[in-house]
Parts: C-alpha cells; structure tokens; sequence
C-alpha cells in the first residue's frame, strides 16, 4: 500500500492492513456498510460515555460534544446508503478489535490515567479506521462511495489528532507520548491477530 499521508506520516500505526482485506470489503459492501455504521454509533456512544463519566473536565465536553455530533452525523450518512441499496442494519455484531483494544485499558490509579489510556485508545481506533477508509477510497470501484470513504478519512484523522491532544491536556506530554508508543505496538499485535474479514471494518 501507499505509505503518503495521513496514514503513516500523521497516524503512526504501525503495521498496515492486510492489502487483500479491501478487496474482500468490495465484494462484501453491504456487510461492509452495516459493520460500518455500528462503528460510527459507537463512536458516538463512547463520546457520549466520556461526557458521562467525566463532566468536570471542561475541555474534554467541549470536545467531545461536539465529537459525537460529527459521528451521529456519520452514522446518518452510512444509514442513508444502507438505504439507498436496499439494505438493513440488522443486529449489532462483536467488534473483536475493539473488544482486544479496549482491555488495554488500565483500571484504577488516577483517574487522569484512566482518562489518558481510555482517549489514546480512542485515537488508534479513530486512527484504524481512517486507515482503511483511504484504502477503500482509493480502491473501491463506487464513485459515491470513493467520495463518502475520502470525506470520512479526513474527518477521522482529525479526530485521531484531537484525542492525543486532548489526553496532553490532562496528563504530561511525555508519559502520553510513552502510553501511545506501547499502544500502538499493542494495536499491531491485534491486527497481526486478526484474519481480515469480509464483514469487518477492522
Ligand atoms: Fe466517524
Ligand atoms: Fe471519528
């Protein structure tokens, strides 16, 4: 795959899809596009959680109110071309990926750590995610679709950019920097894991 922007410059991930999972995705659209908008509804609902669980801190509201505005509006977006082809949402499916991820992180200690670790695994989900939109932007046949997959690649990137600005926010940049490092060659290790599936955004 192309190792230009934002995947390897601004993302960092460490580890690139496996190249056949695009090709599979295609000729799996309507999974694809239902798989799709469960990630965006949950991406929504972790910033809503965010807020739950942390409303005395200001900025991170701020932030994610207006985060889980801009994944509403992308699970509408995935809804109205579930609709356009004829399909249906149908019921919610594991997300081992997300699943795996999320066991890293930590429990107890400060509540800031938690915070720390709950938003950096935010941003290598939000990170992955635009992975694989740019793959699907620049190999699926669909002209609308290319359009939709290229638009959310960069909405997603900057969201990547704001969740590890915002955990600077409330922990020092350097253990930050550090956490991030050690999950990114967690996430590796996950996708290594994971066969590519014709059903999965991840
Ligand atoms: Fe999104
Ligand atoms: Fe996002």
């Amino acid at each position: 795959m192309s190792t230009t922007q934002p995947t390897k410059t601004i993302l960092r991930l460490e580890l690139p899809t496996d190249p056949r999972w695009v090709n599979i995705a295609e000729k799996n659209i309507e999974e694809i596009l239902v798989d799709h908008a469960y990630c965006e509804q949950k991406a929504a609902t972790s910033g809503i959680s965010l807020i739950v669980k942390y409303p005395d801190k200001e900025r991170l509201v701020d932030e994610m109110t207006e985060l889980v505005a801009e994944e509403w509006s992308h699970f509408e977006r995935v809804m109205e071309q579930l609709k356009k082809r004829g399909y249906k949402l149908g019921r919610n499916r594991p997300d081992e990926y997300v699943v795996e991820l999320a066991k890293h992180i930590r429990k107890g200690g400060k509540r800031e750590r938690q915070l720390m670790d709950h938003l950096l695994v935010n941003a290598l989900i939000e990170a992955r995610s635009c992975e694989r939109f740019k793959l699907l932007w620049k190999n699926i046949q669909d002209e609308e679709l290319q359009k939709f997959y290229y638009e959310l690649m960069v909405s997603e990137a900057g969201h990547y950019v704001s969740f590890v600005k915002l955990a600077k926010e409330y922990m020092p940049a350097d253990e930050v920097d550090a956490r991030l490092k050690e999950l990114l060659a967690i996430e590796a290790d996950i996708i290594r894991s994971l066969e590519p599936r014709p059903d999965r955004m991840h």
